[in-house]
């Protein structure tokens, strides 16, 4: 750990990403690493290189103490609860585990995925992310998904029956949707929802196959001013639900934010495990960004031959590890510590630069010097940051 960190900025958590690359289709709007295979998975194999790779990464970053683990996708909920285990062991026999580790597993809302929560649990899991993205089953069927409206409904209830915490993902600013039908969909959600929510503005990535049809102009998203409108009905029933957005897109009521994430917001340590993980190791007082092969057997490969997935190893400057923890900082409502940047980059941020921001309204700085993004700059996030980093 180097001295930018700890302890002047208080305790490091550690998280554990685990990246399950398979789906059983794939979405039109999705650019995650994820693949679809018409055999069977060797999930047998997979475990062992997961174990290999992770016994490998604790050589390197060994004496941590795990805060949080997430298994991300892809579809992590088609394995079987015994390979859930198994990882989950590989991890606890290489690393100390948090007393009150938080154990996240991203989930589809089928009901044979259901079906499998109360073996994740009892592998250790408490916590599950559903992948519910609409309810309606006319904008489900548009999105790809597998699954119906009542059928998510369903596997929610099963969730909130076999975990303490949950959360589900909504897709909004979808093909001719209004604020009005929005707001209507995420009041039912809210209704259904616990303690966390998470609420992505669709986008429109490159190289799928919704970049080709909205080229074609037969995709017709939101204009700019629906969009905003979309974003500020989200905002206001969030708000008086009691689910503020404590970062851009994700919302829960208070201490019930995902821990794991919060890692990556707060630039803490992570370790990525896993077909196309990123991880940030610091070896030396130097953090590393590490990066998996993306494709799954040539992950496997890899891993079998050398003990590691990897195919990207860098060590940050300061600048960029400065860069980094502004990026990812102001996504959050909290915002960032100025004087942790500084310690990072070796210089503070332009004072007249924050001086333009704040009185345009986009950022402001509380009583304890904390530098935040206003409810006015979160919809220009993008260009506020830019102007900091600057
Ligand atoms: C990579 S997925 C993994 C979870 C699970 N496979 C699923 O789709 O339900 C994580 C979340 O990212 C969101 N997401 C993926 N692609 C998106 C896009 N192009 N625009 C907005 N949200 C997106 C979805 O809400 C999804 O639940
Ligand atoms: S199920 Fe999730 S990860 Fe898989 S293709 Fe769809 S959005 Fe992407």
């Amino acid at each position: 750990m180097s001295d930018a960190d700890a302890p002047a900025f208080g305790v490091q958590n550690f998280g554990v990403y685990v990246h399950w690359p398979f789906c059983l289709s794939k979405c039109p709007y999705c650019d995650f690493n994820s693949h679809v295979r018409h055999a069977a998975i060797d999930e047998a194999r997979f475990l062992r290189a997961f174990a290999r790779e992770i016994e490998n990464t604790a050589a390197r970053v060994p004496g941590r103490t795990v805060t949080s683990i997430f298994l991300g996708g892809g579809t992590p909920s088609l394995m079987q609860p015994a390979t859930v285990g198994g990882i989950l062991d590989a991890i606890a026999e290489r690393w100390a585990i948090s007393p009150d580790v938080e154990v996240t597993l991203e989930a589809n809302p089928t009901s044979v995925e259901a079906e499998r929560f109360r073996g994740y649990r009892a592998a250790g899991v408490n916590r599950v992310s559903l992948g519910v993205q609409a309810l309606d089953d006319a904008a489900l069927k548009e999105l790809g998904r597998l699954h119906t409206a009542q059928e998510a409904l369903a596997a929610v209830a099963v969730a909130r029956a076999s975990f303490d915490r949950y959360s589900f993902d909504l897709i909004y600013a979808r093909p001719r949707q209004t604020p009005q039908a929005w707001a209507d969909e995420l009041k039912r959600a809210i209704s259904e929802a616990a303690e966390h929510l998470s609420l992505y503005q669709l986008t429109i990535e490159p190289d799928t196959p919704f970049f080709a049809l909205r080229a074609a102009g037969r995709l017709a998203i939101p204009d700019d001013d629906t969009a905003r409108a979309l974003y500020d009905t989200t905002q206001e029933i969030c708000v008086r639900a009691g689910l503020p957005a404590y970062e851009v897109s994700n919302h829960a009521r208070p201490g019930a934010e995902c821990r794991h994430n919060l890692v990556y917001w707060h630039a803490h340590e992570y370790a990525g495990i896993g077909p196309g993980a990123h991880g940030r190791l610091d070896l030396e007082g130097r953090r590393h960004a590490t990066a998996g092969e993306k494709r799954p057997e040539a992950w496997l490969m890899r891993v079998e031959s050398l003990g590691h997935g990897l195919v990207a190893d860098e060590v940050l400057t300061s600048e960029e590890r400065a860069d980094e923890f502004l990026l990812m900082g102001l996504r959050l409502a909290e915002g960032i510590d100025p004087a942790r940047y500084a310690a990072l980059a070796g210089r503070t941020l332009d004072p007249a630069r924050i001086q333009m921001l704040a009185a345009q309204g986009f950022v402001e700085s509380d009583a304890a010097g904390c530098l935040r993004v206003t409810a006015a700059g979160f919809p220009v996030l993008d260009a506020v940051v830019a102007d900091l980093a600057a």
